[in-house]
């Protein structure tokens, strides 16, 4: 096993409904960037799951005529079935309301405890049900006729007066600014990163992090008084090192793994990442994540999701609709990551039919059904490499890889399939170029040169598209029949060439062409989720 790890998350999804597009975008953009880290070489550790306590998800089992743990239950398998219909190679899917979760949370409130961080007192303040969070009066604003108020994220906010365990978060002001000043990559994108230091300089109070035991059971008791339940945020944010073997800080896994390397979340959920969590962390003389990576929004048709304008598109339509690896490709490259995005099914259409079908399905499907028909069905020999065949082998072996490694580092996913894509352009002009179909009666040497040639770039592309599309990937390297083992980013080299003379079968189009009018499927039943 590789020296190099890499721990990565996803935020873990409440359980108060089913999936829908920007949880299927976020699990996607995760398991891109742990497949792609797995491929270069590290050891990878790939975390997800559900969030599961709280008022929210209390209410909603309500409204359900359920008991919140088997309402739960019924959610978790739909975030858990979610994972296997988009292919997420998560290696780990975590419930909080499981023991080993409750083990870690109220091992992190006892050592924030030890600290002396926490103290009995008496909340009054504005609470958000839907965001499970604190408001101070001058972050909200009212509806003139309603009286109502609403935070910026426009959630409602209701008056909460209880006895409640608080947390000192005032006293890491100053600790919270100092490590964003000493780690600038803590916080990305930068947007995020200013918005959250000119929040933290304001200064911070200190944060509520107990419900009592008469306004909500549906938590993780506080250890010491049962009157108390933890709030659901000090529970959720412990999913991270929960997954990692805490409170076994001893552990193998710990050891490795812990800090994460990066947590990827949505842009709303920024500051109890950025500013909670590593004050809870600093309180435990925990380490620190690297990286929270906060992604924008998506928007369907430029409207924001929303079970009322009845526009929630569920994952399984979105495949039904798509196919998966050219969803999983749609929304890595449409996007540009960390900006709000907009999914709209004009777009899809054209981008999956340039890109897939016209662009990398095609330059496979006519390379090797040439090699299958006039070369034996069998990788051509190959003769001296001339300039231009040069020129396209140096940049699928020498460039492709560090220039989208780069791109992956400073996580803009979009731009590291521009660079894969460019070497597809590069191939299919070649071909064009090249014209090996005239070539087969002039000299036919040349011919097998310029098959040879491709079907070299196709195996190179095909390895480093793995993370976005894994089964077409998969199948454009069996086709070419590269053995399980050959096929890492370390093999996109010379010394893995492919042999000549390796029998091939007759090639099937791995990218299908969508049709234009192709009807989006939407099997959503948006009355169920998840808000
Ligand atoms: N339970 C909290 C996270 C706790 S992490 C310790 C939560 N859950 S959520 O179900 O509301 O959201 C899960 C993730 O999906 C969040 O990162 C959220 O930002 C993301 N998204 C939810 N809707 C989204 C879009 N429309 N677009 C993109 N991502 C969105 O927040």
């Amino acid at each position: 096993m590789s020296n190099k790890t890499f721990y990565i998350t996803t935020a873990i999804s409440y359980v108060n409904g089913a999936p829908h597009l920007g949880h299927a975008y976020e699990a996607i953009m995760t398991d891109v960037m742990a497949r792609f880290k797995r491929l270069d070489g590290y050891d990878v550790k790939f975390l997800t799951g559900t969030d599961e306590h709280g008022q929210k998800v209390m209410k909603t089992a309500e409204e359900n005529n359920m008991d919140p743990q088997p309402f739960a239950d019924m959610n978790a398998d739909k975030f858990r079935a979610m994972t296997g219909l988009l292919d997420i190679s998560n290696d780990d899917f975590i419930r909080t309301s499981e023991a080993r979760h409750h083990d870690a949370a109220q091992d992190m409130w006892q050592k924030l405890q030890e600290n002396g961080d926490i103290y009995l007192d008496r909340y009054t303040g504005w609470y958000s049900q839907r965001e499970e969070g604190y408001f101070t009066e001058d972050e909200l604003h009212e509806d003139p006729e309603s009286g109502i108020k609403f935070t910026e994220n426009g959630t409602e906010v209701v008056w909460h007066e209880e006895e409640s365990y608080f947390f000192k978060l005032s006293e890491y002001t100053d600790k919270l600014l100092a490590h964003y000043a000493a780690h600038p990559e803590f916080i990305r994108p930068a947007t995020r990163r200013n918005e959250v230091v000119s929040f933290v300089k304001q200064g911070l109070k200190d944060l509520s992090i107990s419900r009592h035991k008469d306004k909500l059971k549906w938590g993780i008791p506080v250890p010491g008084d049962d009157n108390h339940v933890m709030y659901v945020w000090l529970d959720a944010l412990t999913n991270y090192i929960t997954g990692a073997g805490y409170p076994d800080q001893d552990s193998a896994e710990f050891q490795k793994f812990w800090p994460a390397d990066y947590h990827v979340i949505g842009k709303d959920i920024t500051r109890f990442h950025a500013v909670y969590w590593p004050a809870f962390l600093m309180a435990a003389g925990l380490d620190l994540p690297k990286t929270v990576f906060a992604h924008g929004f998506i928007n369907v048709q430029g409207e924001k999701m929303s079970k009322s304008l009845g526009n929630v598109l569920s994952p399984e339509g979105l495949v039904d609709t798509y196919g998966l690896d050219p969803l999983r490709y749609l929304l890595m490259r449409e996007i540009p990551h960390g900006q709000d995005g907009t999914f709209a099914h004009a777009y899809a259409v054209q981008r999956i039919n340039a890109d897939l079908a016209n662009g990398i399905g095609n330059l496979a499907q006519r390379t090797l059904s040439m090699i299958h028909k006039n070369c034996d069905a069998q990788i051509p020999a190959l003769g001296d490499f001339n300039d231009e065949d040069k020129r396209l082998l140096d940049l699928a072996y020498g460039e492709m890889l560090p220039t989208a490694r780069g791109k992956m580092d400073d996580f803009a996913i979009h731009r590291a399939m521009e660079d894969i894509w460019r070497v597809v352009s590069e191939a299919n002009g070649y071909v064009d170029a090249q014209a090996p179909w005239a070539l087969k009666k002039t000299d036919p040497a040349r011919m097998n040169t310029v098959l040879y040639v491709l079907a070299e770039i196709i195996r190179c592309v095909a390895i480093m598209i793995q993370p976005v599309t894994p089964k077409s990937a998969n199948i454009m390297l069996y086709q070419l029949k590269i053995p399980a083992d050959e096929r890492l980013f370390a093999h996109i080299a010379s010394d893995y060439a492919l042999k000549s003379g390796t029998a091939i079968d007759k090639p099937e189009g791995v990218f299908p062409r969508l049709a234009d009018h192709v009807e989006p499927v939407d099997n959503a039943d948006n009355a169920d989720a998840a808000e």
